[in-house]
């Protein structure tokens, strides 16, 4: 991302206001591999046209898929079914989402032709030898830097033969990568994982008319399947949502109503961590679209207290730690993060950027191998801090800065722009200075 745009931010007395998110980021991403992967057209609503999803839409684009956009958020595909793609002509670029990299490698290994994926210098610092190992076990030929573990990766790709693939990380995007081969692969394939990763592939699929098998610790699928197309619409993004929960919690005297967020149980541990903190979160108007649950949020400040955060709640708020972290500060007592070293790999190293951060505004973060050990403050000062290129760490410290002393300037804000268009607009028509 080469826009920098550094902005410096006021605490402000209360928040008030209803609002929607923007489209689910996980679940876009799917809407536009699933209805291209399908035969004829599927019209996708709410997408996320974030920068990470554009790298998805591009993507197909570039395999020779037709989008119509439609208006912002609405776009119809015309899918050619999983032998519809052709050879890109160039290089694929996924910018700065892991997301589009791992599962676009999970198709392309078994396409029947070359590719190459490229990033960001964020996304090209990341591991891929995570789906490199198990798509290479499938037969898939990907070759990338450090010994096939970072991008550009080169896919020669083939047909591919059925695998069961026991993954040590509870990660959606391996357990996607290998569910998205073996769709394309005759025979049973099957992926185990230690905690339940959010289950949107198996969802969308079954919501294609897959007959996709999930069961305690895993899910498996038998291809080739066929998928037709399919309307979709995509709920709003709890990760997004996860920013205005704290800054309602956190900010005296505030009361928001987040309209329409997808709360599917693999992605609403936020929910879960911040009620347990004490935190005042009431789930209105629970309702099921396109096989995701969904609801309105309603939430009011209240007085939190630190807790300890570990074992199966971390993956389902594996990218809401950046903003646990802001909340745990203004909890009474010491908040203990543990079995997380998995962000330390996510768009930075989020352990030390986080607590950097809060540290350079008085707060008091110690970084663990796998965790965080905060101590809450109740009280943050003003100053400088970086986002580090990476929207989570840029909107969380806007969060962290609604109850600072003094203003807070953000360095590099424009990473925002890649899961959530509008932050800046959305958190200044809800605050009330
Ligand atoms: C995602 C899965 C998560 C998450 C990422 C999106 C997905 O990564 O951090 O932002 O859409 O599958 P892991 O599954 O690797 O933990």
């Amino acid at each position: 991302m080469e826009k920098q745009e550094k902005r410096t931010l006021t605490g402000c007395a209360r928040l008030r206001g209803e609002i929607n998110v923007p489209g689910d980021k996980s679940i876009s991403h799917r809407a536009l591999m699933f209805a291209s992967l399908a035969r004829g057209r599927s019209q996708i609503s709410g997408l996320l046209q974030g920068e990470d999803c554009l790298a998805t839409l591009r993507a197909f684009r570039a395999l020779g898929v037709h989008v119509d956009t439609q208006d912002h958020t609405r776009l119809c595909v015309h899918g050619a079914g999983l032998a519809g793609l052709k050879e890109p002509a160039d290089v694929i670029d996924c910018g700065n989402s892991g997301t589009t990299m791992r599962l676009m490698s999970g198709i392309l290994s078994a396409q029947p032709f070359f590719s190459v994926l490229t990033g960001d210098q964020y996304l090209r610092k990341r591991p891929m030898k995570r789906i490199v190992e198990p798509l290479g076990k499938m037969g898939a030929r990907i070759f990338g830097r450090d010994g096939n573990n970072r991008a550009p990766l080169a896919i020669v790709g083939g047909s591919l033969t059925p695998v069961k693939y026991s993954s040590v990380i509870a990660s959606a995007q391996v357990k996607s990568a290998v569910l998205l081969a073996g769709m394309q692969t005759e025979g049973v394939t099957t992926v185990y994982e230690p905690h339940l990763s959010r289950d949107h592939t198996e969802r969308m699929l079954r919501y294609f008319g897959v007959a996709l098998e999930s069961f305690s610790g895993g899910a498996q699928v038998t291809g080739p399947v066929e998928m037709d197309g399919r309307d979709l619409v995509v709920p709003g993004d709890i990760s997004s949502a996860a920013f205005f929960l704290v800054a309602g919690l956190i900010v005296p005297d505030s009361e928001l109503l987040l309209k329409n967020v997808g709360v599917n149980p693999t992605r609403s541990g936020i929910i879960d961590i911040l009620r347990q903190m004490g935190g005042s979160i009431e789930l209105l108007n629970e309702r099921e679209q396109c096989g995701e649950p969904v609801a309105d949020l309603l939430v009011k400040s209240s007085q939190l207290s630190g807790i300890d955060i570990g074992g199966e709640l971390v993956p389902r708020a594996i990218d809401e730690f950046p903003v646990i972290s802001v909340a745990a500060t203004f909890a009474a007592g010491v908040t203990q993060i543990s079995d997380a070293a998995e962000l330390r790999v996510k768009e930075t190293d989020r352990i030390e950027a986080v607590c950097s951060s809060l540290n350079k505004l008085g707060g008091r973060a110690e970084p663990l191998a796998d965790g965080m050990h905060i101590t809450g403050t109740g009280h943050l000062n003003g100053g400088s801090v970086s986002s580090f290129g990476d929207h989570r760490i840029a909107m969380s410290m806007a969060i962290a800065s609604l109850r600072t002393s003094a203003d807070v300037t953000i360095e590099d804000t424009a990473c925002t722009e890649t899961s959530f268009p509008g932050f800046w607009a959305l958190l200044n028509h809800i605050r009330q200075d």
